[in-house]
C-alpha cells in the first residue's frame, strides 16, 4: 500500500482525500517510480478543489509534475534507481499523477534529472519553469537576442511569468514586467531581475490594431486583450511567445502587427511537447536557474497538506512554488 491524494466523483459528489492505495490499482504503464516530490501548479489546485474541468476520469491521483526513483521498468531506457522527472502528458488529468508515493507512467514521458539539479530543485522549477524555458527557447529559435531590445513579460508575478523574468534577466535581456502587483516592485525588480514594471491595466482593455513600437520580444501568459495589445506594441520583426490565458482564451486582435510589422506569434505547449525539446529545455534550466533564488521562492509541504496548499494557491495567498514532499 502507498499514500495518494485521490479525487473521486460519483453519487457522493466530487471529493479529494488522502488514501491508502494498493499497488494493484496503479495504471499498467512500463515504469513504476517511488515519487519523492511533486508540485502544486494552478491546474492541480483547480483539480483538487473542483474549480475547473481538469480531471477527465475518476478516481484520479492529481499532480501534473513528479520526480522520483525508478523501482521497476519494462522500458529499454530506464533502469532501477534512475532518477527521472515528468511534467505534463496528461498526467494528473487523464493518467494518475504525482501527488502520491508511487506512480506508474510511460517511460517515453520521463526525462533524466540533469546532474546539476536535485530532485527538489526539479520540482521547484516544475511545469511553470519548464514552460518559461520553452518560451525563451521559442524566442531564441526566431533569432531574438538581448541586443534586439526590451522584452515584455506579462503575468510577471505568476509562476510562468516569474521564471520568464528571471531566466531572461540571467541571459542579459532588458526585461519589462507587466503586473497587477506594482506594489510588489521589490520582488519583480530586485528578486527576479526585471529592469522596469508596467501596470497590467495598461494592456488589459481593448486597444488599437497598432500602437507605439516598444517591445523586441514578449512572453505572454495572459492572452485576450493583453496579448492583442502586446502584439500591437511590438517593434518591427518582433516575436511573441504565447503560453497562457490568465485573462482569457480569446484573442481579439487584428492582423495589422503581422502584415505591417512582420511580427511573429509563436505558441508554446508544455503538456505534449516532444521529448528532444524537453531534454534541451531541462539542460538549459540546469545551467541557468539561480539556485539561491529557487530556494528562496520554494516552500516544501507534506503530502498530507497538499489539499490545504491547493486552497491557498487558489486564494492567491501563495507567492513562489509549493513543492510537495511525497516520501
Ligand atoms: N502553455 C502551457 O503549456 C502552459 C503551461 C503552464 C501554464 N500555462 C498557462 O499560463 C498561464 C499562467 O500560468 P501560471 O501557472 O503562471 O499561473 P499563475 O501563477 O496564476 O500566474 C498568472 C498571472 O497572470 C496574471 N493575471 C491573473 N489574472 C489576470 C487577469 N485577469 N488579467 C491579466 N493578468 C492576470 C497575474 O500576474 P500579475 O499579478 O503579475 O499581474 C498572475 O499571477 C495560465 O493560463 C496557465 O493555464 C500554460
Amino acid at each position: 500500500m502507498f499514500k495518494a491524494l485521490v479525487i473521486e466523483n460519483d453519487e457522493l459528489g466530487y471529493r479529494t482525500s488522502l488514501q491508502d492505495v494498493s499497488e494493484k490499482q496503479l495504471p499498467d504503464q512500463d515504469v513504476t517510480l517511488e515519487v519523492s516530490y511533486s508540485t502544486l501548479n494552478y491546474k492541480d489546485a483547480l483539480a483538487i478543489c473542483n474549480k475547473g474541468p481538469i480531471v477527465r476520469q475518476f478516481p484520479m491521483v492529481p499532480g501534473i509534475d513528479l520526480v522520483g526513483r525508478v523501482i521497476s521498468s519494462r522500458h529499454p531506457e530506464w533502469q532501477q534507481d534512475d532518477v527521472a522527472l515528468l511534467t505534463g502528458w496528461g498526467v494528473g488529468e487523464k493518467q494518475w499523477g504525482g501527488l502520491a508515493q508511487k506512480a506508474s507512467v510511460s517511460g517515453d514521458w520521463l526525462v533524466k534529472v540533469p546532474a546539476a539539479l536535485s530532485p527538489l530543485q526539479a520540482m521547484a522549477i516544475g511545469t511553470a519553469g519548464f514552460t518559461a524555458m520553452l518560451c525563451v527557447l521559442a524566442l531564441e529559435k526566431q533569432g531574438v537576442t538581448p541586443q534586439h531590445g526590451p522584452v515584455l513579460v506579462t503575468g510577471a508575478s505568476g509562476g510562468v511569468g516569474s521564471f520568464s523574468v528571471s531566466l531572461l534577466s540571467r541571459l542579459g535581456y532588458e526585461v519589462v514586467a507587466s503586473s497587477g502587483r506594482a506594489s510588489d516592485s521589490e520582488y519583480l525588480l530586485n528578486t527576479l531581475g526585471a529592469t522596469a514594471i508596467i501596470d497590467r491595466a495598461t494592456l488589459s482593455e481593448p486597444g488599437k490594431p497598432l500602437a507605439k513600437e516598444r517591445w523586441a520580444a514578449a512572453i505572454d501568459s495572459v492572452g485576450s486583450h493583453t496579448l492583442a495589445n502586446v502584439l500591437a506594441g511590438m517593434q518591427r520583426d518582433g516575436v511573441v511567445a504565447a503560453c497562457g490565458m490568465a485573462q482569457g482564451l480569446d484573442l481579439p486582435a487584428s492582423v495589422a502587427p503581422f502584415i505591417l510589422r512582420g511580427v511573429t506569434l509563436t505558441g508554446v505547449d508544455s503538456v505534449m511537447c516532444a521529448r528532444p525539446l524537453r531534454q534541451q529545455a531541462w539542460q538549459r534550466l540546469a545551467g541557468l536557474v539561480d539556485s539561491a533564488l529557487l530556494q528562496q521562492l520554494t516552500r516544501v509541504i507534506p503530502l498530507s497538506e497538499a489539499r490545504e496548499g491547493a486552497e491557498q494557491l487558489l486564494a492567491g495567498s501563495v507567492r513562489g512554488r509549493l513543492v510537495v514532499d511525497c516520501r
